[in-house]
């Protein structure tokens, strides 16, 4: 063995230059730009992100269920205001209005709190590497598997935006009032098909509703289960209790199963916009086919969370990596 090493010296150091040619090359392609999205961005630069928003979402959830869904919202409500930048996390201040005071986040989006404790420890382990828009596309998806429901592999490397737009807020995010034709159009204005709809709708399996989200649909609705629309109404009469709150899965709504859709066919969808969506007879068969098949509503509600997390993107040098997901630079 020995002599072999001796005698292939040569060729040793044949190797040790490549060896620098293929280091050269390869930093030269960790300085070309950033084209996309990958499931490794943070592989060297910040090998424990994954434990560390994993950990932090378990305790979050240890803490208080709800925080799951609550988490998950928030990854929505970022992603379909220009794209998935952390745009929702920004505060308000005296000279900056936000989208947290738009319509469907005003004393609605909630576990501010959780994003805080959980960017607090990648800046102690990473500063400055991990986005907060990434952070959240890593927490919906933690939160989904840690409620029993399931997992992909969770694309990365987006950057945060330098400011938020209140008015794209109330106009992108759609609204529970809203019937299947702009529900379907809200999507597709973010690249987000019907059966998307359909499947990314399924998150409404767990986490709650105001009563002020809901009346409409027990006192205006037709289209409702008159023994769920009673037991509705005692809890949120048409004064008052606005803020009383519902299971929006109204069984299991700490479990992410497929319940979201077996409600459905009873006409016990909690929300107009949930309903909505086995009103229309070209989503009946999607509908019926997540109450059946829990596997599949799972694969495809997978997809469409991945296709979410792509919407428009900051890429490379756009944007920053805040800080603190609070304030932009
Ligand atoms: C299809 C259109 C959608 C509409 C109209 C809608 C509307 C709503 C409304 C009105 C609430 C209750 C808010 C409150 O009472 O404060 C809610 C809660 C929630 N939404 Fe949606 N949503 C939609 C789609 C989605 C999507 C695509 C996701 C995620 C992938 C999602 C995840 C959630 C979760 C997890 C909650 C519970 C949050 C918590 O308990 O803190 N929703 N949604
Ligand atoms: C948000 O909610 C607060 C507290 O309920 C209210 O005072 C404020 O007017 C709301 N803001 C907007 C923009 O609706
Ligand atoms: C869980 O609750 C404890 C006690 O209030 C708090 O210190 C901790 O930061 C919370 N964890 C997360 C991830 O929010
Ligand atoms: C905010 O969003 C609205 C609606 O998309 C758009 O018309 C407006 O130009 C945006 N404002 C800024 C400052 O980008
Ligand atoms: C859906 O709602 C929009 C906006 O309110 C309305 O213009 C449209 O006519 C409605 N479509 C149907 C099929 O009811
Ligand atoms: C207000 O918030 C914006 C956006 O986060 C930030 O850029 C700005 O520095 C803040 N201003 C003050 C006075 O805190």
């Amino acid at each position: 063995m020995a002599l072999s090493f001796y005698y292939s010296m040569p060729s040793f150091k044949c190797f040790i230059v490549s060896y620098i040619l293929v280091l050269i090359f390869s930093f030269s392609n960790v300085e070309a730009r950033q084209k996309e999205l990958s499931t490794d961005f943070y592989y060297y630069s910040c090998p424990q992100v994954l434990d560390i928003v994993r950990d932090g979402v378990v305790e979050a959830i240890k803490n208080e269920t709800r925080n799951g869904a609550s988490l998950l919202r928030l990854h929505f409500h970022d992603c379909f205001v220009n794209g998935c930048d952390g745009s929702v996390l920004l505060d308000d201040n005296t000279t900056f209005t936000g989208e947290k005071t738009a319509f469907p986040n005003n004393n609605s989006l909630r576990a501010f709190d959780v994003v805080d404790v959980i960017k607090a420890r990648l800046e102690k382990v990473c500063p400055l590497v991990v986005s907060c828009a990434d952070l959240l596309a890593i927490a919906a998806r933690d939160s989904v598997f840690h409620l029993g429901g399931p997992t992909w592999e969770v694309k990365l490397g987006r950057r945060d935006s330098l400011t938020a737009n209140i008015t794209a807020a109330n106009i992108f995010i759609p609204s529970p009032s809203s019937n299947i034709t702009v529900l379907k159009s809200n999507f597709a204005s973010v690249g987000l098909s019907f059966k998307d709809l359909v499947s990314l709708s399924g998150a409404h399996t767990i986490g709650y509703a105001r009563c002020t989200t809901f009346r409409p649909r027990i006192y205006n609705d037709g289209n409702i289960s008159p023994s769920f629309k009673d037991s509705l109404r005692s809890k949120c009469p048409q004064v008052g209790s606005d803020d009383v709150l519902q299971g929006l899965d109204l069984k299991t709504p700490s479990h992410f199963d497929n319940l979201y859709y077996k409600n459905l066919l009873t006409k016990k969808g909690l929300l107009h916009s949930d309903q909505e969506i086995y009103n229309s007879n070209k989503a009946d068969p999607i509908v019926r086919k997540f109450s059946r098949d829990l596997s599949k509503f799972y694969r495809d509600f997978a997809k469409g969370m991945i296709k979410m997390g792509d919407i428009s993107p900051l890429l490379d040098n756009q944007g920053e990596i805040r800080q603190n997901c609070r304030v932009a630079r």
